[in-house]
């Protein structure tokens, strides 16, 4: 096919989207950007391509809501309609289940993203904040994110102003909405001295943080950076603690969280985080909490230790190279894990062994998620429900909450 200045376009129709939110092109392409049904010219490179041109725009395509969709590296998917984009989320649930040979009929799809994302990572390098341009490392300056909560409506403006005090570094910055205003941590190479210091104190004063840190250590203090959690009014956050993206995805996975572990009455929440299901558990259950960060666990002991909660015992531990083995589950009705997005491989195979009623698995990776759940099948326990939740709109994540039984 032709093209201009020595570049080649090819000519094709989009079949598809891909696993990763890319549109695929009837001969197996993968094209960013371009929705089933498009016919589109292409730059093609090997298996890759970059859209040049849609010749003819598919009836699913739609006009994107943010000015940066296309260039920014944030969200693939606001360019197909929201049923197809509803029913490609959950079909890559489907489909990498029944590749793992998992029969279980998948739920719809949960819509989680309520009033958006309470936190967000901000890119600064060389006195430029915004986000990574797509496939690359560069930084592009942003204007304006769509997807975020009105608790971080200031973090765009912030970063900015931290990119003209730090113009030489490159950095990363995580903010996240608390009730006490954004909650702000530097990652990367700050090597701040007491004069920077004290300058990126003033700043996050000037730009209402409750609290910024580096690394996790302290730069400024001004409001608590608490959240509430279930029926924890006031959580105080750890700095650079994980929180699931969006509150109301808290809310939708701790609900199918309790549904999923019925009437126990001691449960074991592994992977638990600062505790969004240790705590609406021990409303009323006895609860076995576990994590490798020691800050989250203390968050979560301090939190529940009010009138109100049965017992919890949160405790800092390693469960890829100690996970529970069977004698330690065996006291438990029900256990719940949620791990990152590398599953919990080791956790598994010991809960596989085990002859604990019923799990509960949560899980951000469709792909450990079905390996994980294969060692749970293959040790005896039934696949009996599963649940894609969708808390990361317009990105090509999705969520799963999973039911096991064991008769
Ligand atoms: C997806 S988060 C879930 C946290 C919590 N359940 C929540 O909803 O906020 C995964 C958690 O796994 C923890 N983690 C990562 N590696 C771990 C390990 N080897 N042992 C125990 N916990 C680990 C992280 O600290 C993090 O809190």
């Amino acid at each position: 096919m032709g093209g201009e200045a020595g570049v080649t376009l090819v000519r094709a129709r989009v079949a598809a989207i891909g696993a990763g939110g890319d549109g695929v092109t009837e001969e197996g392409v993968f094209v960013p950007f371009a929705a089933p049904g498009d016919l589109i010219a292409f730059e093609q490179d090997g298996g890759r391509g970059k859209i040049a041109e849609v010749i003819e725009a598919s009836p699913e395509r739609v006009a994107p809501p943010c000015p940066h969709f296309g260039v920014c590296g944030a969200c693939q998917l606001q360019h197909i309609s929201h049923d197809l984009y509803r029913a490609w989320k959950r079909d890559q649930v489907v489909r990498t289940l029944a590749q793992a040979g998992l029969e279980v009929p998948v739920g719809e799809l949960v819509d989680a993203h309520g009033e958006g994302r309470r936190r967000v990572t901000l890119a600064i390098k060389h006195g430029v904040a915004g986000y990574h341009r797509r496939g690359s490392h560069d930084v592009m300056p942003v204007e304006v994110c769509p997807i975020l909560a009105p608790g971080l409506s200031g973090a765009i403006a912030f970063a900015q102003a931290l990119a003209a005090e730090i113009p030489e570094k490159w950095v990363s910055l995580l903010l996240t909405a608390t009730l006490g205003g954004m909650d702000g941590d530097i990652r990367g190479p700050l090597h701040g001295n007491a004069r920077l210091n004290a300058r990126l104190a003033a700043l996050a004063r000037e730009h209402g943080l409750a609290r910024l840190t580096a690394e996790r250590e302290p730069l400024a203090l001004y409001r608590s950076p608490s959240i509430g959690v279930g029926p924890v009014a006031m959580l105080v956050l750890p700095p650079g603690a994980f929180l699931q993206a969006t509150a109301k995805g808290e809310d939708v996975l701790g609900g199918l969280v309790l549904d999923g572990v019925k009437r126990a009455r001691r449960v074991a929440d592994l992977f638990c985080g600062v505790g969004p299901f240790a705590i609406r558990l021990a409303a009323r259950a006895q609860v076995y909490a576990a994590d490798t960060d020691a800050d989250a666990v203390a968050a979560l002991r301090k939190a529940v230790a009010v009138p109100g909660f049965k017992p919890v015992q949160a405790e800092r531990r390693d469960l890829f190279r100690r996970p529970l083995v069977p004698q330690e589950l065996e006291p438990f009705d029900a256990v719940v894990f949620d791990p990152a997005f590398d599953g919990a491989a080791a956790q598994t195979a010991e809960l596989a062994r085990a002859q604990v009623p019923r799990i509960v698995a949560v899980s951000c990776n469709p792909v450990t998620f079905a390996r994980d759940a294969r060692t749970l099948v293959d040790g005896g326990y039934r696949l009996t429900k599963v649940t894609p939740v969708d808390q990361f709109l317009y990105a090509s994540h999705v969520e799963i909450v999973a039911q096991f039984e064991r008769d």
